[in-house]
């Protein structure tokens, strides 16, 4: 038997990194364990972050118009629906000792907006202070993939997002920022090369999850 303890564990790479498939493994293999466990997303996870969401999704379908939100306006939504889905569904499911796993947070903010767009990092820093009220992930994987594996999955999705249409060099630099940023804390960050379409990286995660439980 395992100690109900929450656990915050949190999955980031580029589109296409297959983060949400691994995100859902994970989710299926601790709900068969009888552990308590929620699975939730960012930007969304809540009634009100998944409107933000659907403002900032909405904005990229419209490549054309001429009035397109600029990447402040882009990065406030971004923090807005995290603090949100802060207040409302994370702090209340790590109080309740839940296990939460979070398809995106903050490093893909410091990653697109802040690396790959040059958005001021003292002002995502600073709003960060004040909205995360102290939670940070315990364990968090970042999916490196080939760059080439990544669009071939995208073009296969049937649902696409503005991302879908960057170049490859806009991921590359996303991808970089992602791997510079685990480098800051090798104990949190596990990262995985996930171009393959085997079943390794999903046991690989399964292992680091059991060992950081046990801790
Ligand atoms: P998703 O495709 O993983 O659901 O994410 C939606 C898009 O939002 C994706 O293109 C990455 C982007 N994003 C940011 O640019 N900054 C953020 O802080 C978050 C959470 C997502």
């Amino acid at each position: 038997m395992y100690k109900k303890k929450s656990l915050f564990i949190t999955f980031e790479g580029i589109e296409g990194s297959g983060k949400s498939y691994q995100c859902k493994k994970l989710f299926n293999k601790i709900k068969r364990m009888g552990l308590s466990v929620i699975k939730t997303r960012e930007p969304g996870g809540t009634k009100g972050a998944e409107k933000i969401r659907n403002i900032i999704l909405d904005d990229y379908f419209y490549p054309d118009s001429k009035e397109k939100f600029n990447k402040y306006t882009d990065t406030l939504l971004y923090l807005a629906a995290r603090s949100e889905h802060i207040e409302n569904k994370i702090k209340p499911s790590i109080s309740k000792r839940k296990i939460v796993i979070c398809d995106r947070f903050i490093d893909s903010t410091l990653a697109y907006q802040v690396y790959g767009k040059g958005v001021n990092k003292n002002l995502v820093d600073t709003i960060h202070k004040s909205i995360l009220k102290g939670i940070k992930p315990d364990l968090t994987f970042l999916l490196k993939v080939n760059i080439s594996k990544a669009m071939k999955r995208l073009k296969q999705r049937k649902k696409k997002n503005r991302y879908d249409k960057f170049s490859k060099s806009f991921y590359n630099r996303v991808q970089k920022a992602f791997i510079k940023i685990a480098k800051t804390n090798r104990k949190k960050y596990f990262v995985l090369d996930n171009s393959k379409d085997n079943k390794d990286v999903e046991e690989k995660i399964f292992n680091k999850f059991l060992k950081t439980l046990k801790k």
